[in-house]
């Protein structure tokens, strides 16, 4: 073989392995007839980071725009401080003002959303977020992590919320308990767990193959 032809092969073989290379570290969107040609936003109310964790998760396998909801006035950083002022805010049905602004709306088809149990109800700013943007017609997606006891009626409470759309069914995940000091708990073990599960679930609503 001539040098010059060589070369050429050399030079093919590297660029073959540099593009399998940086296609192994894009994120992996697997469409399937449901998310075809849709746009995704994922919302989502996260504390000590464990719904966090999730809504990147799940970013990383459908896409889309991840977006953290955040207040006008945060919550306290003290524990129970926080589950008083939501009691309150339950009680009195008080929607705390949103920082964050979503543009465009209607240009989103399908729109995760995210958030703990609080008071084992939605938590208010989810209440704030679902009440302030109009999502009929819209594919909503909801995930949840809680302390063990459970979604409570966060769900029906989104499905309330959302007469109008078509609210798939969620998923929910046992996370921090701030309470006894666990924070975050979404690493090691448990993140594998976590990612093995949310791909079932993925699977089972047909967001992914
Ligand atoms: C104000 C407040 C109220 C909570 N209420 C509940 C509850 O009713 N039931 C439950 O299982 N966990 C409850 N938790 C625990 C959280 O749901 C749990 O730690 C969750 O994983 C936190 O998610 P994050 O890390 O995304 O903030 C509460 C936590 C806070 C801060």
């Amino acid at each position: 073989m001539s040098t010059l032809k060589t070369c050429w092969l050399l030079l093919f073989t590297a660029l073959l392995m540099l593009s399998s290379c940086s296609r192994a570290q894009e994120t992996v969107t697997q469409e399937t007839e449901l998310l075809k040609n849709k746009k995704v936003l994922i919302v989502y109310l996260s504390r000590t980071k464990n719904t966090k964790a999730l809504a990147v998760l799940i970013h990383q396998k459908v896409g889309g725009d991840l977006v953290s909801l955040e207040l006008v006035t945060p919550y306290p950083d003290h524990y129970q401080t926080t589950v008083d002022q939501v009691a309150t805010e339950n009680a009195t049905g008080f929607l705390p003002p949103l920082k964050t602004k979503i543009d465009s709306i209607e240009k989103y088809d399908v729109v995760f959303v995210g958030f703990p149990t609080w008071g084992m109800q939605l938590p208010p700013p989810m209440k704030s977020f679902l009440k302030q943007y109009d999502l009929s017609g819209k594919t909503i997606v909801p995930f949840n992590t809680n302390a063990g006891y459970g979604i409570g009626s966060s769900f029906e409470t989104v499905q309330q919320l959302c007469p109008n759309s078509k609210v798939l069914q969620g998923f929910s995940t046992k996370g921090g308990k701030e309470r006894d000091g666990i924070l975050f708990v979404m690493e090691g073990d448990k993140e594998k767990q976590v990612r093995a599960e949310l791909q079932d679930w993925l699977k089972k609503t047909a967001l992914i193959n």
